[in-house]
């Protein structure tokens, strides 16, 4: 007689459990970074550059150390004393500190200032005198490469001009060939703009050394706890057990708190000269000006196709910029990313691509902002030019994508570019979001309209995304492998702990992943504490970046929970006085197979393992599981949007968008549905309304929330959101797959294919995002594409 309990109930796989760390955060009881004060402490404020690229003649403090209530000033010439003028970026590059020779973006770091309170500080870096002799300024590849240009980086050997790097991937010969057989090629050119994650926190840190100990804690926003505990360790040259990085609760990461910034080394250095706690906390425009900005790439392609609509090939070049110093946090074997998972979910024989990445005089860019290292711009790029092909054949957009996409049976199947997708559904989830939007109809509204001359449009974009990196053969970061850990302990009352090398910044975690481990033990999630974010108390885990939590730290949750159950198994058969051969599994309890109302629970099974063990057992009950996933999970998307565009204006009104999402076993539908709208809401936005770029003397414009627009609820619109197609994935211990990001990777180009689709009659191919007003306005007007690449004038 089967006593199983229900998993919903308990709180498992497939509950829409209320996320239990919204109880701290409504009440205002978060605890952030800047809410931490410790007896004694400073506080720190940097000096940046208002030029972008200038050497610096002279530097003059005095003032600044005269102020009453200064306790430090530090400068580029004082880091160089302590071999910390430059650090070392996760790309094998270098990175200014604090500026010594040049400065090379506007933002960049030259001084800071350690006071009593912020407004001191903030006055002194006021007081410091920087004198500077401007140098001409590089905004885009082109001018990196032009010749007789500046070069950037003339404090690195080897570096004769602004090439960063040189990729290439695919087969070259195969693609020249598979294009020489094309009845059409089609062709597409445009810029992914610049973005900034913009977090709702900012960056910071307290470093908080203790001459006692020698131990140095620093509380602050990391997404990647235990690589900055390595990074201080190699950086700083101190013994990494005595160095402690506490991850408090975070306010958005989205990849901006990835990198190692000079706020955080600088804080670090100074609570050491000065023995007491320092906190540095940037203000909003020093984020937006110079923390680890997105995209910023050229992206040149062509398709090879046949009269009946089939891709023969693709080929593509990518121009990336990376700023002033190549600073991606991403796995290190690639130069860009993941930027060839392009086209993966399309059925293509042959491909080539090839990357060049350059410096300019920008701050850093190239962070992952919501997406597996550069997926949003590959997917970008493959829906407009799939978009594009499918014009220029003549051809219904959703049938071009049906024709082609890789059907159910190819699985597993590799890329073109060598990955090897794991698993997925694709016509089924266009088919779900074509009846949901009612796209039949919608064709035959959208010529009704344009004859009373309105313009309606509708945008297809689809979106397959590698997540969960490593495997470890493939990837690491500066050496470091990439895998994840969890640590589970079970107390002897059948409560528990469960601590991951993963850190959450809103997505859940503290919810979810105790969801996993009542799946696996049958433990209400309820008795199930998580704690993210200590390195010494943590397992050393890669981090929380490129939605890899739920296919790598969400496995190891599972793995390390079926070795409790393990141990519990022999517990159980000694309680039940059979042999563990003889005993079954039901949720949250063992039974004697021929007696299945002999049985114990699991707590029952973990008070035994503190009470009452077998002879020989060690006693306890826990465990830590280091997961190396096999593969990367491939969940994949639809979505479809539906728009007006005003042409006297060109303004655009959203009217639908749905999505269509498979991103396999859902362990928490509810915050799945959370973090598909919020994806939405940020591609939303990239289409629509954040403008931030680079005028020729290089200053950041609209670095400043009048322009560059985070949406509310009030524009934002509404989304239709379908969960029926699950498809899971074969390797991952629950059929789980990523799914954070997929909305924010996928949906960009659904918005800017809509508005180019209501537009079509014009022979417009592409305006670049965001789509603000005048651009769509000058698309209809004058018939032609529409740039928004850097330089822009400054007054635009
Ligand atoms: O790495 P990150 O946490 O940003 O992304 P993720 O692994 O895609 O997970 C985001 C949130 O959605 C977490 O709370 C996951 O546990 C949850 N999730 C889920 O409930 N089911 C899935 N199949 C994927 C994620």
């Amino acid at each position: 007689m089967s006593q199983a309990l229900d998993e919903i109930k308990i709180g498992g796989l497939g509950a829409s459990r209320r996320r239990v760390e919204d109880d701290r955060f409504i009440r205002g009881k978060g605890n952030y970074t800047d809410d931490i004060t410790l007896p004694g402490m400073l506080h720190m404020e940097i000096l940046r550059s208002p030029l972008a690229h200038a050497r610096i003649t002279s530097i003059d403090a005095s003032r600044a150390w005269n102020i009453p209530g200064v306790h430090l000033v530090l400068t580029g010439d004082m880091m160089a004393t302590r071999n910390l003028a430059w650090m070392p970026t996760l790309s094998y590059d270098t990175q200014a500190v604090l500026a010594t020779d040049k400065v090379r973006f506007q933002g960049q770091e030259v001084a800071c200032v350690v006071a009593d309170d912020p407004y001191i500080a903030k006055d002194a870096c006021e007081a410091i005198e920087v004198e500077y002799e401007p140098l001409p300024v590089i905004v885009n590849p082109t001018q990196a490469v032009a010749d007789g240009a500046p070069v950037i980086r003339d404090d690195k050997e080897n570096q004769p001009d602004n090439v960063i790097y040189n990729w290439e991937v695919g087969d070259k010969a195969g693609t020249d060939r598979a294009f020489e057989q094309a009845d059409v090629v089609s062709r597409l050119r445009l810029h992914y703009p610049r973005s900034h994650p913009s977090p709702i926190e900012c960056c910071g840190s307290i470093a908080d050394f203790n001459r006692a100990t020698s131990k140095l804690t620093v509380y602050m926003t990391t997404q990647a706890p235990h690589i900055i505990r390595a990074a201080v360790a190699l950086v700083a040259e101190l013994p990494e057990h005595m160095i402690r990085i506490v991850s408090p609760d975070i306010g958005g990461g989205f990849g901006n708190k990835v990198p190692v910034y000079p706020g955080y080394v600088c804080s670090i250095l100074a609570s050491i000269l000065l023995e007491r706690p320092v906190k540095w906390i940037e203000d909003k425009s020093g984020n937006l000006i110079s923390t680890g900005f997105a995209r910023d790439i050229y992206l040149d392609g062509e398709m090879a196709l046949r009269k009946d609509g089939k891709i023969l090939a693709v080929r593509m070049h990518a121009d990336a910029d990376h700023g002033a110093f190549f600073s991606d946090a991403q796995p290190s074997k690639f130069k860009i990313g993941l930027l060839h998972s392009t086209f993966a979910c399309y059925d293509v024989p042959v491909a080539h691509l090839t990357a060049r990445g350059t410096y300019s005089n920008k701050a850093p860019g190239g962070v992952a902002y919501r997406c597996s290292f550069r997926v949003t711009e590959a997917m970008f790029f493959q829906e407009r030019m799939v978009a594009a092909a499918a014009a220029d054949l003549r051809m219904d957009p959703a049938e071009f994508r049906r024709i082609n996409f890789v059907r159910d049976e190819q699985f597993p199947h590799r890329t073109p570019f060598g990955f090897l997708l794991d698993s997925g559904q694709y016509g089924k989830c266009l088919e779900v979001g074509l009846k949901a939007i009612g796209y039949d109809d919608f064709r035959h509204q959208q010529a009704e309209a344009r004859k009373r001359g309105k313009l309606l449009g509708l945008g297809i974009s689809t979106m397959t995304e590698p997540l969960g990196a490593g495997n470890s053969r493939e990837y690491d970061i500066l050496g470091i492998k990439m895998f994840d850990s969890a640590e589970l302990k079970i107390h002897m009352t059948g409560k528990a702990i469960l601590r991951t090398g993963a850190k959450t910044q809103g997505q859940g975690h503290e919810t979810t992943w105790a969801q996993i481990v009542a799946h696996e033990l049958g433990l209400p999630a309820e008795d199930v504490t998580v704690e993210e974010g200590d390195t010494d108390t943590a397992p050393f885990g890669m981090g929380t970046y490129a939605s890899r939590s739920t296919p790598v730290a969400g496995a190891a949750v599972s793995m390390v929970a079926r070795k409790i159950r393990a141990k519990a198994r022999k517990l159980a058969a000694h309680l039940l006085e059979v042999s563990e051969e003889d005993i079954e599994w039901e949720l949250g309890r063992f039974y004697v197979r021929s007696a299945p109302d002999r049985g114990v629970t699991i707590q029952e099974c973990a008070l035994a393992a503190y009470s009452n063990m077998p002879d020989g057992m060690e006693p306890g009950l826990q465990n830590t599981a280091y997961y190396d996933p096999p593969n990367l999970t491939w969940p994949f998307a639809v979505y479809l949007v539906t728009v007006e565009v005003d042409q006297e204006t060109g303004v655009w009104d959203v009217h639908n968008i749905v999505a269509v999402d498979d991103c396999g076993v859902r362990i928490n539908p509810m915050i799945v549905e959370g973090q598909i709208m919020g994806g939405l809401t940020e591609a939303y936005a990239m289409a629509n309304m954040q403008f931030i770029t680079f005028d020729a003397e290089g200053n950041c414009v609209g670095s400043n929330y009048m322009d560059y627009l985070l949406p509310t609820a009030w524009e934002t619109p509404g989304f239709e959101l379908h969960s029926e197609v699950v498809t899971p994935s074969p390797h991952h211990p629950i059929g789980a797959k990523g799914v954070g990001e997929c909305a924010a990777v996928g949906g960009p180009a659904a918005f800017v294919n809509a508005v180019l689709d209501a537009i079509a009659d014009t022979g417009v191919r592409n305006i670049d995002m965001p789509l603000l007003p005048d651009r769509v306005w000058e698309a209809i007007t004058y018939h032609h594409d529409v740039s928004g690449a850097p330089p822009v004038r400054s007054d635009d």
